[in-house]
């Protein structure tokens, strides 16, 4: 069996620097033709030139190959209308982290409500620029998604015309919301819709699966797997892969991301393949993601076929989901 998909965008992706950065960035390059590109770099991106300089690093490390980096800027509730104006030109969204929730994220926002956001949201709003957030709140680990859903309903009703992306979302209750408000959206990743709790810390400790939102129940994964098997028009794929060197991940004080891009199309083919929903691929990966963002991406075409191969072990310095085993599908060629 074979699928061809048009244009795959990975619309939540860390790229990192650097060293990291040359060797991940051409894993996501070779097979997606666009991914929104995270800011949480140490220092986070905040800068129209910090921008523009990563950006032309990031051309750089995916050089010959066919992909766009979407920009996003760290959210400051300092940007005002003016300097939005000027960045709107190179970014595709701005990413909003509360502050210290998840890794780089220490100059994160504290204490999310309309009041205090909306000058940068009403700026935003009328410049129609996206914003996503990294919704967890810092109570007991497995509710601080749910616990954050209100927070994304208020900014909901209270920017009705801003474009709002529930980043990574790993709950029913984020699933639910979906449809409470015409301008909420969410990324899903691969991971979330594979694993449960269990698979990171039901047996011996697994850490290449830890990964803020931490995995949730059965039930999380099911109105997960619903919603995205059926490509609903308000998801969108986004991986959150989200490399880290093998030392920090096998490690007392494990860091949270698990490095999903050079995985990510063939198991998602073998999955939404198991669930005989192959046709609803293309929407989730690229069309969904291209309404919602308004953008077109450069035609690249991928093949996958149901060919078995063997996950690398390593790549470099880092471990990837399913080092070593065999997974059911393969990339043929990219055109
Ligand atoms: C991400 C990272 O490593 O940058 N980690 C993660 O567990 N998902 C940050 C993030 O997306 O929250
Ligand atoms: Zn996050
Ligand atoms: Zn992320």
């Amino acid at each position: 069996m074979q699928l061809a998909l048009n244009s795959p965008l990975d619309m939540h992706l860390h790229l990192r620097d650097e060293a990291m950065l040359n060797i991940v960035a051409p894993l996501s390059a070779k097979s997606f033709a666009a991914a929104i590109i995270m800011p949480n770099l140490v220092p986070p991106i905040t800068t129209i030139a910090a921008l523009k300089a990563y950006k032309e690093r990031i051309m750089i490390a995916t050089k010959g190959e066919k992909f766009t980096p979407l920009m996003t800027l760290f959210f400051q509730d300092s940007y005002d209308y003016d300097f939005l104006k000027e960045a709107k030109e190179y970014i595709s969204a701005i990413k909003l982290y509360p502050a210290g929730i998840t890794t780089n994220s220490e100059g994160g926002v504290s204490g999310i409500d309309s009041e205090s956001l909306k000058m940068t949201l009403d700026a935003m709003s009328e410049l129609k620029i996206p914003l996503l957030i990294h919704g967890e709140t810092n109570g007991f680990v497995m509710d601080r998604e749910k616990e954050f859903v209100p927070v994304y309903e208020e900014l909901a009703k209270n920017f009705p015309n801003l474009t709002i992306v529930m980043e990574h979302i790993t709950t029913k209750d984020s699933v639910e919301a979906l449809d409470r408000h015409k301008n909420l959206y969410a990324t899903i990743t691969l991971h979330h819709l594979l694993i449960t709790l269990d698979d990171v810390a039901g047996g011996m400790l697994e850490p290449h699966l830890f990964c803020k939102p931490i995995a949730k129940r059965p039930e999380d994964r099911e109105a997960l797997l619903k919603v995205a098997l059926e490509a609903h028009p308000k998801v969108m794929f986004g991986s959150d892969s989200a490399p880290h060197p093998q030392h920090a991940k096998e490690s007392c004080g494990c860091a949270a991301g698990v490095f999903t891009a050079p995985i990510a199309l063939p198991v998602l083919a073998e999955l939404f393949a198991h669930h005989d929903k192959l046709d609803n691929l293309q929407a989730f990966v690229s069309d969904n993601a291209q309404r919602i963002y308004d953008f077109r991406p450069e035609k690249k075409e991928v093949i996958l076929e149901d060919a078995p191969s063997t996950v690398p072990a390593i790549y470099d310095t880092v471990v990837p989901m399913y080092a070593g085993k065999e997974i059911g599908w393969s990339i043929k060629s990219v055109s």
